[in-house]
């Protein structure tokens, strides 16, 4: 069964400052050991910046020549097909969503892209509620298959706060990133989400500040703790800038 090729039309070009943060993410990924294979990226709110840190995680383990597939599971509003137009040179993108749901070998929903090391595996059909999808066997089992075949399973999931699609992906994966959008996400709403990842028995490995404007002062730095690894972020329409917080 041979893969289809597929095309990124859309892959914004970053400042430096920002292509390093996420080289500085990627670089404390690799330190988390062997055993940690599937990443969920979540947040707590929409818009936080999940699609955007699993991205361009992805994109940057490919391309240091990691093989990685970045896994689409927000079945139920994801955008990331058309923002980052993403189209197959023939035929249909099968897609997450899609594949959960019928007797497709994995193989035919893996798409290849440019970057010799990375693969994705979007989703174009959004559904209402894909709890059952989530957790059935064949979503196990195509984490389990994916894991065996790349280093790195990253995937892309839905907020914490509306759905628990969040908390049953990450029962099924070896940690989670979570990504917080400075400014506007409370101190009590990130506690409950580390909360909501220990009730789903999912080790968190790191926090990633995103989207902070002018955060110079060091504000955010104090107000979450942990230790301080990112760089500050460039012009990137607004100011922006990725900093994260790993454990090990
Ligand atoms: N560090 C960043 N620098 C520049 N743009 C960013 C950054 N983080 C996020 N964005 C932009 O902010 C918007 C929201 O980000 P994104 O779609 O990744 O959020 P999300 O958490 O996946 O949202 P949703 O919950 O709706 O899936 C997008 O337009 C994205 O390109
Ligand atoms: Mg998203």
């Amino acid at each position: 069964m041979s893969n289809q090729k597929a095309v990124i039309g859309n892959m914004p070009e970053l400042p430096y400052s920002v292509e390093e943060a996420i080289n500085g993410l990627r670089i404390n990924v690799g330190f988390l050991g062997n055993d940690i294979k599937k990443i969920m990226i979540i947040s707590t709110m929409p818009d936080e910046g999940k699609s955007f840190v699993a991205i361009q995680l992805w994109r940057q383990m490919a391309e240091s020549g990691t093989p990685s597939i970045l896994v689409d599971a927000d079945l139920r509003k994801s955008v990331t097909t058309e923002k980052y137009g993403i189209k197959v040179e023939k035929g249909k993108i099968i897609g997450t969503s899609y594949y959960l749901s019928s007797e497709y070998p994995l193989e035919k929903a893996i798409l290849h892209t440019d970057l010799e090391f990375g693969d994705i595996m979007p989703n174009t059909k959004n559904v209402v509620n894909p709890s059952r999808l989530i957790e059935g066997k064949r979503f196990d089992d195509m984490l389990d298959e994916l894991a065996a075949k790349y280093r790195y399973v990253f995937i892309d999931t839905p907020p914490l706060n509306l759905v628990s699609d969040g908390e049953r992906i990450g029962n099924r994966c070896d940690g989670a990133i979570l990504v917080v959008r400075g400014g506007t996400t409370s101190k009590t709403m990130v506690r409950n989400s580390i909360q909501q990842l220990k009730r789903a028995d999912c080790p968190l490995l790191g926090i990633v500040l995103n989207r902070v404007e002018g955060a110079r002062s060091g504000y955010y730095y104090k107000k979450y703790g942990g230790k301080y690894y990112g760089r500050y972020g460039g012009k990137y329409g607004k100011y922006y800038s990725d900093r994260y917080y790993f454990k090990k």
